[in-house]
């Protein structure tokens, strides 16, 4: 009996663990993420390289990154992104390329994903601490 109890509550403490940059699931889906890629790699990548490191502009991902980011809303990342990038032409892409650009981002900053795609509706969702 105590054993199963302890079995309960480690699996909960995963859950919870798990959850704690979004109480549900990711605000965007893995297939979202996966067309983001595409299009990060034809917009975005000669400046920031294909795995996010950064070249002539800064990393995407890492530490000083994730803490610029940790606890504003996603919306944030991506009304920047919208309004300033790429670099070379800011404005030029449209939601349905930077909505997938920004899941591909998440992605890589260890944000899980979700069933649904991420919209500026559902980006009130925090940038993980
Ligand atoms: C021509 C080079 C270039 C391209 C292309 C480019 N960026 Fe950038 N990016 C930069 C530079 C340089 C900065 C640093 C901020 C600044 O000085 O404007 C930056 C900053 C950023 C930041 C903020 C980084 C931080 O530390 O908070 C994000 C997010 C970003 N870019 C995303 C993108 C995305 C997404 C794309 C593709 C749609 C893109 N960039 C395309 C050069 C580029």
């Amino acid at each position: 009996m105590r054993v199963k109890t302890f079995g309960v509550s480690l699996a909960l403490g995963m859950v919870i663990s798990a959850g704690a940059a979004f109480a549900e699931a990711g605000p965007y889906s893995q297939k979202q993420a996966e067309d983001g890629k595409t299009k990060f790699n034809n917009h975005c990548a000669q400046c920031h390289r294909p795995n996010l490191a950064g070249g002539t502009g800064p990393a995407l991902t890492g530490d000083e990154f994730k803490k610029k980011w940790a606890g504003k809303p996603v919306a944030e990342l991506q009304t920047y992104i919208h309004e300033k990038m790429p670099q070379n032409a800011p404005g030029s892409l449209g939601d349905d390329q930077l909505d997938p650009i920004t899941a591909f981002i998440l992605s890589k900053n260890g944000v899980q994903p979700g069933d649904k795609d991420l919209t500026k509706d559902s980006s009130s969702a925090q940038f993980p601490k």
